[in-house]
């Protein structure tokens, strides 16, 4: 049978982006020799970043989503270097990869692993696993707004910064979280708002929440005020399946969640375009860490965890598989990077990963 070839594309981007995701592919190719199914990863890497914006003047080639556009997936690093304003580097590259492709679910898993320490004491005798589906399209980070309106002069200077809720986009990411709820144990969609507060857009979200569920009535529901959420996630947190939000909000619910299940290191995320119209995304949450990046201490997980769920959406199951539980048994034993209290460098984890697979 001739093997199954799956194009990948690589930006590894900023700071601990790049050893990253040299840890996810040593794994990816560690997959490659050791899976049943024939399969051969066709890596690609591109040189975007804030390296390439001090050289070019761009984030990524003019041209980058016509470079991207044929690839089965993109495998991201992070992006953010002290050399380039934030809001340039990401929109720039990330937001610009996310939008191009209309990859508007937003998928982020909250993992708790065995053998690492949750700040939550009831994750000792709790099993807690929920994921947040964030919306990725619009939302707080529409991008629409202005400065200096009327140029009031300086010291007086005034910016909008305007939310955009569509209906078509509210439905779409809520039937998304309503059908991954239907493939887990416990059924249930939380969406989350701040509508007492944002009375336009959020109250459109939370009345299309409430005709969307109605097409759903084997899934179970809540709807829960952003901070009301916050709360919840340490205090209900076994309550929790699948919680569905706005770009912002899910944005700061998942580092929570994450920060919850040991450390932002172990989270990992799939930017997806579920009608695989264009590349979907996958890349850790966790941005380029510029206080440890060179020193080798890096957390992988985030970004081999990011390759499974990359697998997955290649419908490779039984190998995302062997990733998790390899991730799982390197914990289990006590193999930690510095993050989750442990002494394991990004080299001896990801080998330690990998000799879990052959
Ligand atoms: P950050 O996620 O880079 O770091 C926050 C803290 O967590 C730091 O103390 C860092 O050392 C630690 N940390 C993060 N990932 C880790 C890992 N894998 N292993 C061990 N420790 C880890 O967020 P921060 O500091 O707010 O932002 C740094 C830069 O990254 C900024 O330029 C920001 O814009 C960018 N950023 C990019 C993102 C992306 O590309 N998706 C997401 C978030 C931030
Ligand atoms: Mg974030």
């Amino acid at each position: 049978m001739a093997k199954q070839t799956y194009r990948i594309a690589a930006i590894p981007a900023d700071g601990i982006g790049t050893e990253v995701v040299a840890a996810g592919r040593r794994v990816l190719d560690a997959v490659e020799r050791t899976s049943v199914t024939e399969l051969n990863f066709d890596w690609t890497e591109f040189p975007w970043g804030s390296q390439y914006y001090t050289e070019t003047g761009t984030m990524m080639a003019d041209d980058g989503l016509d470079q991207l556009r044929d690839f089965d997936a993109i495998y991201f690093g992070a992006v953010g270097w002290h050399t380039v304003p934030d809001h340039i580097s990401l929109w720039g590259l990330r937001l610009a990869i996310c939008q191009g492709f209309d990859q508007w679910a937003n998928v982020r898993p909250v993992t708790f692993l065995p053998g690492v320490q949750s700040p939550l004491r009831k994750a000792d005798h709790t099993e807690l696993d929920w994921v947040v589906v964030r919306e990725n399209s619009e939302g707080e980070y529409a991008g629409i707004g202005g400065r200096n309106l009327g140029a009031r002069g300086r010291g007086s200077e005034v910016a909008l910064q305007t939310a955009l809720f569509t209906e078509v986009g509210c439905e779409r990411i809520m039937r998304f979280a309503f059908e991954l709820a239907r493939t887990r144990t416990h059924k249930k969609v939380s969406s989350v708002t701040k509508s007492n507060a944002q009375q336009y857009g959020m109250v459109l979200w939370d009345d299309v929440f409430k005709r969307v569920l109605l097409d759903y009535p084997d899934v179970d529901t809540e709807s829960v005020l952003v901070d009301a959420m916050a709360a919840k996630f340490v205090l209900q947190p076994e309550e929790l399946s699948v919680v569905v939000a706005s770009n912002l909000n899910a944005d700061i619910l998942s580092d929570l969640g994450s920060a919850l299940a040991g450390s932002l290191g172990i989270a990992s995320s799939a930017n997806l375009n579920p009608e695989r119209r264009y590349p979907s995304m996958f890349e850790p949450v966790h941005g380029s860490a510029p206080d440890i990046a060179g020193t080798g201490v890096a957390n992988p997980i985030g970004a081999i965890a990011s390759a499974a769920l990359m697998l997955r959406h290649f419908g490779l199951d039984d190998d995302a598989d062997r990733i998790d539980a390899a991730i799982n048994a390197v914990t289990e034993a006590g193999v930690l990077p510095r993050d989750l209290g442990g002494f394991a460098p990004t080299d001896t984890l990801t080998e330690a990963i990998i000799a879990q697979l052959s």
